[in-house]
């Protein structure tokens, strides 16, 4: 099955078992928008749960604040969203279709990666245990070829972008000769800019209205309450404010699925430091990041940072974490150093004075920002592409699992009677699940065959089952079942709790970050 198929699969598996369904399905959808069923909301309040705990919990000097989406007008002028927020789009005249001219050179390129990594397979087929990577890439021709060409346009896109050489950007396009997905035609139109904030208007009367944005990203909610955090909480420089909250952005090549949405959630930390510290800062956070991601357990090789080319109107460096995800290594996460644009900018179009008094020196400056950003949505899909598997098992029968991070599992237990018809099973499993609820998302199920019941179970990622059966009424011992291994045990229903919290606890799970 290539990663393409399995990626559909996945997708069909997420409405089928709860997680996500298309928005307004039952009028054919909208366009990159997404609703999160019972499954998808309970994964989604982990990820947040353990995202906020490890930044405020475990940093006495981070903060937390919720601020609303709708925010003053001038502050999208400040911080250069009305300006510079903009995408580089270029339409095909033949199938009418518009795109993002650098998405379409990144998937030329990603198409070059494809033929080295089969290149590769192939040298690996042949070689056999004498295979040296390294040294097949370095020397073998189309390899050589195909790198040089990569190295070239990615030099060509960056320059271009970094001068906003609308027309340099579609002179690539033209020259590596890509065409058209659909139309499969080169006849391309000017490469034009295209802003992606979305706006509404605030106001009774179509005359006093005024236009507003919905937020593009959640962090100038906390720039513009800086001052507000900063002497109300008596912070001392550095110091951090973190939100999780929605954002929004009219994206024209919206696709895979949550990876890229026009409405998403964001969880972002601007961390406030002295001019000058930013470089510090900006490695201890990416160094921090990393291991946030690499704690949950989904392969230390499924991640890579990618700095960027190109930076943002804010930035003095940026870097990406990319995850492995069905279609390559992409962007979940950016960190970037914002200097002191924001602030900056915000003290200049607010005409109010946004600077600290550093007690150490005796001065006063406008801070600097380190920032750390990931979408919600995009953690999610991280999650549940990197879990979903299917097995074949010994006895010839397959099953489909989600190996969830145990602590972010939307049900931590399924309590089971064996039969749904004895009521001292069905009461003893009533009983533990009474107990349990308090500590776990726990399901009581009683239909169909136990086997039927672990595969569902197994489909929403559920890292245990416990089943009640008739030897239990005696002896005070279930049988608790392993989500990963299948593994079945018999355990005293007094030491479940203690048994199914060394797994699933957010806790444990905070205390690998040091
Ligand atoms: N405040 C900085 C900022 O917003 P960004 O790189 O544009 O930076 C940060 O976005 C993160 O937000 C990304 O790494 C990604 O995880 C998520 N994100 C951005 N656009 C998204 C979209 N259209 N759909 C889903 N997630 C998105």
């Amino acid at each position: 099955m290539t990663q393409e198929e399995l990626f559909k699969i996945l997708v069909a598996h997420c409405k089928e078992y709860g997680f996500i369904f298309p928005s307004s399905e039952i009028y054919d959808g909208l366009g990159a928008v997404y609703d999160y069923g019972q499954m998808g909301v309970e994964l989604k309040n982990n990820i947040k749960m353990y995202w906020w705990e490890a930044m405020t919990r475990l940093h006495e000097n981070i903060v937390g604040i919720d601020s609303a989406i709708f925010m003053h007008p001038k502050i999208w002028e400040a911080s250069g969203h009305v300006s510079a927020f903009n995408d580089p789009l270029i339409d095909n005249k033949d199938s009418k279709k518009r795109y993002r001219a650098d998405v379409l050179i990144e998937d030329y390129i990603g198409k070059l990666e494809d033929k080295i990594r089969k290149d590769v397979e192939k040298g690996k087929k042949k070689f056999g245990d004498a295979f040296d990577e390294e040294k097949f890439i370095e020397t073998n021709p189309n390899c050589i070829r195909n790198n040089a060409k990569i190295a070239e346009v990615k030099k060509r896109m960056a320059d271009a972008l970094n001068a906003n050489d609308l027309e340099a950007l579609r002179q690539i396009i033209i020259d590596c000769e890509i065409v058209c997905p659909i139309s499969g035609t080169k006849n391309w139109t000017e490469v034009r800019q295209f802003n992606l904030m979305f706006s509404t208007s605030m106001g009774s009367t179509a005359e006093g209205a005024n236009t507003i944005y919905l937020r593009p990203e959640t962090a100038q909610g906390i720039f513009v309450n800086y001052l507000n955090v900063q002497k109300t909480g008596r912070m001392k420089i550095p110091f951090g404010i973190a939100q999780i909250g929605k954002a929004f952005r009219n994206e024209i090549v919206a696709r895979q699925f949550i990876f890229r949405m026009r409405e998403f959630e964001q969880m972002e930390m601007q961390f406030f430091i002295k001019p000058g510290t930013e470089l510090d800062w900006f490695a201890k956070w990416k160094e921090n990041r990393l291991a946030w991601h690499k704690a949950l357990g989904m392969g230390d090789e499924n991640y890579r940072f990618h700095d960027h080319d190109k930076l943002a109107h804010y930035a003095n460096a940026a870097t990406d974490i990319e995850f492995r995800f069905p279609f390559g290594f992409k962007e979940l996460e950016g960190i970037h150093s914002r200097t002191n644009f924001d602030l900056g900018n915000h003290q200049k179009f607010s005409g109010k004075k946004i600077e600290y008094f550093d007690p150490e020196i005796g001065e006063s400056y406008t801070p600097y920002v380190v920032e750390t950003s990931i979408g919600v949505d995009r953690m999610v899909l991280a999650v549940l592409s990197n879990s979903y598997k299917e097995e074949q098992l010994e006895n010839g029968e397959s099953r489909v699992v989600l190996s969830i991070p145990a602590p972010l599992a939307p049900v931590k237990v399924a309590v089971m009677p064996l039969l749904k018809n004895n009521q001292e099973l069905v009461d003893l499993a009533q009983k533990i699940m009474d107990d349990l609820k308090y500590d776990y998302n726990c399901q009581y199920d009683e239909k169909d065959s136990i086997g039927k019941r672990y595969r569902r179970q197994d489909a929403i990622g559920t890292p245990f089952c416990v089943t009640v059966d008739h030897d239990s009424l005696e002896d005070g011992c279930v049988t608790i079942r392993h989500r990963d291994s299948m593994a079945q045990e018999r355990v005293k229903i007094e030491d479940l709790n203690s048994i199914i919290g060394k797994e699933v606890s957010l806790n444990n799970l905070l205390r690998k970050l040091k």
